[in-house]
């Protein structure tokens, strides 16, 4: 099936008048966790699922929403957006709208026919994917030229402002700026980039646990209050840090006395994962893959103990990976408390890795996992009718 076409075909069913569609995809983090809010570096790539949005103008000041995936539909005025919060999907599309306008965007009223089908509350950012493409297309209803930095941080603040959940800037930002073939490396400082090609051969293969536990979002939040803690117990010594992303181990170890063990603790992953995530980067520029399986293992145990955002499921899905033949890598990627693993595998063993794993994991937990073998993907574009669907097989 040629999901533009498709898409193009439901549209005019619905709405009686033709479009145009925008896709943005979801993401994975090969590693730097927890650290684009510490203004940190991270690695993710773009993924091969999706979100489309087929789009045309309308007369007035109205957006009229229809989301495929929840079979619902809702009309806002774009004079009245800030009291249509409602805790709902629509939060998200409406959020950015309303970021766009403050940012000085006049946008035009719109029909919206919104589709996905990256994995929702999965960890793959089916959030970042609705904003951005949602965002691509009200800008190019209006022939607005994107800036993807800028449409990023603005997806970012409709998310943290409108949706209200306090999330950093990379989902907005790979699902902006991901290329395919390669990972990017992003200082969420200065929000300078660069593409980091993934070795030939090399396949990302994402496991889904199944489990969501409720905690992760005010967990989360606890968090981020505990790195802010952590920066401000350290200025007292040293006065020119901004962020945790401004110390060393060693500043950390020299002033371990102005912490309690908890907050020490979540220090250390930051500033250890940072190091990490650019040693990653740079193994595989050079491809020095033998690097990266004791890099990300150090990356897990240390969102294990020191940050403690795994869970057990989790947990048993890396010890698993790490036994199966022809894994480069494994760990926990994105927030925690559920959702996935990224593992680094050659394509050569991954028909395998997919069976075992399955297998191994199903056995452990009870639950039957979803598997998905994805090449990284291009960031947010225009779909052309020609185009066909993501491709990511799985179990
Ligand atoms: C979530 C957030 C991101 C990032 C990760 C953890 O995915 O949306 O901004 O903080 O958690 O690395």
């Amino acid at each position: 099936m040629n999901q533009v076409r498709d898409l193009l075909a439901k549209f005019d069913s619905r709405y009686r008048t033709a479009a145009m569609v925008y896709r943005a995809p979801g993401r994975v983090n090969l590693i730097g966790e927890h650290t684009d809010y510490n203004d940190g570096f991270v690695l993710p790539a773009a993924i091969g699922f999706s979100c489309w949005v087929a789009i045309a103008g309308r007369r007035d000041r109205k957006l009229v929403l229809y989301s495929e995936n929840f079979d619902e539909s809702i009309e806002a005025d774009l004079d009245s957006l800030r009291t249509r919060a409602t805790g709902k999907w629509a939060d998200y599309p409406l959020g950015v709208a309303w970021a766009l306008e403050q940012a000085g965007f006049r946008l035009r009223g719109a029909n919206l026919y919104i589709q996905g089908d990256v994995p929702l509350g999965a960890g793959l950012s089916s959030s970042a994917a609705l904003e951005v493409s949602t965002g691509f297309a009200l800008l190019s209803l209006d022939h607005y030229p994107i800036e993807s930095t800028k449409l990023a941080l603005l997806c970012q603040k409709a998310e943290n402002e409108f949706v209200g959940a306090r999330c950093g800037i990379m989902d907005q930002f790979v699902c902006c700026h991901g290329r395919a073939g390669n990972a990017l490396l992003v200082d969420c400082r200065s929000l300078e980039f660069r593409h980091v090609r993934l070795p030939l051969g090399v396949q990302l293969v994402i496991c889904n646990t199944m489990v969501q536990h409720k905690i992760g979002t005010s967990e989360y939040n606890v968090r981020r209050s505990e790195c802010e803690e952590g920066v401000r117990a350290l200025s007292k010594t040293l006065p020119g840090i901004r962020a945790l992303r401004d110390i060393s181990l060693a500043d950390l170890e020299n002033n371990r006395g102005l912490l309690n063990e908890t907050v020490y603790k979540r220090c250390r992953h930051v500033v250890s994962e940072n190091a990490r995530a650019l040693d990653v980067a740079q193994a595989l520029e050079n491809g020095k893959t033998e690097l990266l399986r004791p890099l990300m293992a150090e990356s897990h145990r240390s969102l294990r103990e020191d940050y403690r955002v795994s869970c057990p499921e989790l947990d048993v899905m890396v010890d698993l990976a790490m036994k199966q033949a022809g894994v480069l890598g494994a760990r926990m990627t994105g927030g925690g408390f559920g959702g996935c693993t990224i593992n680094l595998v050659n394509a050569a063993d991954s028909d395998k890795f997919l069976r075992c794993m399955t297998e191994a994991y199903e056995a452990a937990t009870g639950h039957y996992p979803q598997i998905y073998v994805c090449e990284p993907s291009q960031g947010a574009e225009k779909a052309e009718p020609g185009a066909f669907g993501t491709k990511v097989s799985s179990n």
